[in-house]
């Protein structure tokens, strides 16, 4: 893995490994980071491609201001735009590529609508690309922590952000930082038959899937999916 990729949380460096070559295929091509968090797949998407346009959504008003912020630090205000919406509920012209790290087990819809909303977001031969749990049963165990974590008072996130530092000193503080609050989420879906079913009827046609690196016990197992628009 080259040096561009080593601070980075795990999910997000290998969306960006496989997101390069399939841009670079391209002339001018245009990428949604879906669910942008603080922006950092979208910047790293941008440096490594300077013919690359970007659209960084996230629901969360303060992942988009911290988005925009991060954009202007490294002066990419020409390339990256922040929208701030619900996925499901945003129309957009398509793209080439959507990528997307952590998120699609949070978005709240049945896997039709969503496969859908994303058939309908990429050009023909259009590539998304996505991290999110798999179905298996150290994820369910994770799934029942979850539930009961959420009962813990919230300034037990501090405590989990000190011992998250301690334990990954490689990962940038702020994608540590952006994570811990997701502690909380339980996942309304996971990485299964269903969700493959889904995507094929909605015209998205599998690619791979493989799994990514686990960066931590407590955090889901995931795996790096790629489907094309047929
Ligand atoms: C676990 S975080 C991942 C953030 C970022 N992709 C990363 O890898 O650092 C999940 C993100 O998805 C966003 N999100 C959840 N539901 C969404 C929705 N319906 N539409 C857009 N963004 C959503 C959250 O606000 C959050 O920023």
């Amino acid at each position: 893995m080259s040096d561009l990729f080593l601070s980075l949380d795990a999910g997000i460096a290998a969306i960006l490994e496989r997101a390069l070559p399939v841009l670079h295929e391209l002339d001018r091509p245009r990428m949604l980071d879906l669910g942008c968090g603080s922006g950092v797949l979208a910047i790293g998407c941008a440096r490594a491609m300077p013919t690359l346009e970007i659209v960084a959504m996230d629901i969360s008003q303060a992942n988009c201001d911290a988005t925009s912020l991060a954009i202007r630090e490294a002066q990419l205000e020409d390339r990256i735009r922040v929208v701030c919406a619900d996925y499901l509920r945003w129309s957009t012209e398509p793209f080439d590529l959507v990528a997307s790290d952590g998120v699609l087990q949070l978005i709240e819809s049945d896997n039709k609508s969503l496969a859908r909303k994303l058939a309908n977001d990429l050009k023909p031969d259009g590539v998304m690309l996505a991290t999110l749990p798999s179905a298996s049963t150290a994820n369910n165990v994770r799934q029942f922590a979850r539930h009961i974590w959420r009962r813990t008072p919230k300034a037990a996130d501090g405590l989990a952000l000190a011992v998250a530092k301690v334990v990954y000193p490689k990962i940038d503080p702020a994608v540590l930082a952006g994570r811990v609050p997701y502690m909380r989420c339980v996942p309304v879906r996971r990485y299964d038959s269903g969700f493959r079913t889904a995507f094929a009827d909605a015209g998205l046609d599998f690619e791979f899937d493989i799994p990514v690196e686990s960066t931590s016990i407590a955090k889901f197992d995931h795996r790096l999916i790629g489907f094309k628009k047929r």
